[in-house]
């Protein structure tokens, strides 16, 4: 029926997308990339690095918590390392970035996820603003990321082959309401970073995004929003999830640590080639939807 009414030129069109739908060339879109993922070693880090892993990708994991980032590392196969890097100690990143390129000789992607949220019981009230820890949010989500993208660039420019680099930001830098002020504010500015270096670095074909998660439950949010200290770490992500759920405008879907790995998969590989300075918001349409007239 389709073949009758559709002219020629057409039909061969929709042959060809029959057959890149069947079988992909690319089954391994990471194969050959030399990966960094900060905060790699749990939560939407390790995800990432388990799916970039898979994807073909070398990884390194850079994070604080030596004894998981060592036995993720090694609980996966050698083309997955670990190395000590405090995101907010230049010295540290130069250290990350410099063993890179030694051991690989070359950078394609940074995944820039590091990130902590502050104490989100004691200073909830932006009259209890405590500027000691809004500093300490500040040097881990902003100053970390900025120096992760100064010298991932400085690596990847030289080779004169591009690179993406990719940073995760949050609903909390979509809109307000959604985290602790400090937080709130590292959060936005992550994404006006992402922007402006995006604007400098495309000359060299780097690309810069950052991806907003909603709510996950790692660590960091199950800690924060723990009710009860007795209660076993599986009741309390279970919560964190059916509230998150209760929340997001879509119904159905639980929104995982893969999920966000997912989408830094899609800005890490050639798929998204053409897609820079993009805010990729994974929120289960929260920042869209306050659905006023009860649609
Ligand atoms: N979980 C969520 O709901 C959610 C939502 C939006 C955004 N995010 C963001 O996602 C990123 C990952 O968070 P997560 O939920 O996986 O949290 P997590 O606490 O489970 O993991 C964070 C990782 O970062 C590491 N880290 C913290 N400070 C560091 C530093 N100075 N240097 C190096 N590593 C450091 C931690 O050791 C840990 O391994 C963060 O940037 C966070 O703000 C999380």
């Amino acid at each position: 029926m389709l073949a009758q009414v559709m002219p020629d030129n057409n039909l061969q069109g929709l042959h060809v997308l029959g057959r890149e739908n069947n079988s992909s060339p690319h089954p391994k879109r990471l194969e050959g990339k030399i990966a960094i993922v900060t905060g790699g070693a749990r939560g939407i880090g390790e995800a990432t690095v388990r799916l970039f892993a898979r994807h073909g990708a070398k990884v390194v994991i850079a994070d604080v918590e030596d004894t998981l980032g060592a036995a993720l590392a090694n609980s996966l196969s050698s083309s997955v390392t670990f190395v000590h890097c405090d995101v907010s100690l230049e010295e540290d990143i130069e250290n990350l970035i410099s063993s890179t390129i030694s051991r690989y000789g070359r950078l394609d992607i940074l995944f820039n996820n590091a990130g902590v949220l502050g104490n989100q019981k004691k200073h909830k009230s932006i009259l209890d603003f405590d500027a000691d820890e809004f500093d300490d949010v500040m040097r881990v989500n902003v100053r970390g990321m900025a120096l992760g993208i100064k010298h991932a660039a400085r690596a990847m420019i030289p080779r004169g082959s591009g690179g993406s680099i990719i940073s995760t930001a949050s609903v909390a830098g979509v809109m307000g309401g959604l985290g602790p002020h400090a937080y709130t504010a590292s959060k936005h500015a992550i994404v006006g970073l992402t922007k402006n270096a995006a604007c400098e670095l495309g000359r060299f074909g780097i690309r810069l995004n950052c991806i907003s998660p909603f709510g996950v439950a790692t660590p960091m949010l199950v800690n924060a929003w723990r009710s009860d200290d007795e209660e076993e770490d599986e009741q309390q992500v279970e919560k964190t999830e059916e509230f998150v759920r209760g929340l997001a405008n879509l119904k159905g879907p639980t929104l995982r640590a893969k999920d966000i790995a997912e989408a830094a998969l899609f800005l890490a590989s050639d798929e998204s080639k053409y897609v820079s300075g993009h805010n990729l918001v994974v929120d289960g349409g929260i920042t869209t939807s306050r659905n006023c007239v009860s649609l």
